[in-house]
């Protein structure tokens, strides 16, 4: 069975998806992780061009090993877990994900990991393009605002403070980046269930993703 979970950065699907997929023991494919891990290749050879990228990602020879923490992430024998999530290649993988030629490359190792047992798959156009046939169809948001105020909480308990309405913002002008581009944007499928969790704190939103997949099991 595959679980397609589409949704904009910042929602907290990642760590939702996480903690479903553990209790209900499922694999979890982080689609994320594969585009940054184009963009720390990318970076590290200074390939600026989509030709290139495409080429870095048709060669990419990632996988994933899970842990008690998680998922380790791994390109050949390099673990990357920790870099693909730098500043640096957050701000790279924005450029290399756009790129159709890069997505086009991705689209057979999304696939080939999705397909091995029961999976939840989560990114931006799961649904609508790498898992069209999938057995449930979550589309995960939050307003902007209960997105910034879970980033203020982050921050908060490192003892760091945030300018609220900067994070707001920023936000928006990512959800505009990520729903308007021109290759595989984000969009709500028709057939999606919308999950709006902009009212929900972490157990509510895993119970409420929860009691979707086992409608479908
Ligand atoms: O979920 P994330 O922030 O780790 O995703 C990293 C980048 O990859 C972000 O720019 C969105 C993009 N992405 C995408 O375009 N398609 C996906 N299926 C997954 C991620």
């Amino acid at each position: 069975m595959i679980i397609a979970v589409d949704g904009p950065s910042g929602a907290g699907k990642s760590t939702v998806c996480r903690e479903v997929a553990c209790r209900l023991n499922f694999s979890l494919l982080d689609t994320g992780a594969i585009y940054r891990c184009v963009a720390l290749v990318a970076l590290e050879k200074n390939v600026m061009d989509e030709d290139g990228c495409a080429d870095i990602a048709k060669h990419l020879d990632i996988h994933f090993v899970a842990d008690k923490k998680g998922q380790k992430v791994f390109i050949g024998d390099r673990e990357v877990t920790r870099e693909i999530r730098t500043f640096e290649v957050t701000q790279r993988v924005n450029q290399v994900s756009a790129m159709g030629k890069v997505r086009a490359q991705l689209l057979d190792i999304q696939r080939r990991l999705g397909h091995c047992q029961n999976t939840i798959v989560e990114g931006r156009d799961i649904g609508s393009v790498v898992f069209p046939d999938a057995e449930l169809k979550v589309f995960y948001t939050a307003t902007p605002e209960a997105r910034a105020r879970r980033r203020e909480k982050e921050f908060l308990a490192k003892g760091e403070k945030i300018d609220f309405e900067a994070v707001v913002e920023q936000i928006r002008l990512r959800d505009e980046t990520e729903f308007h581009r021109e290759n595989s944007p984000l969009i709500q499928c028709d057939d999606a269930v919308v999950l709006d969790t902009s009212e929900l704190d972490f157990e509510q939103s895993c119970q409420a993703l929860m009691k979707l997949i086992q409608s479908k099991s």
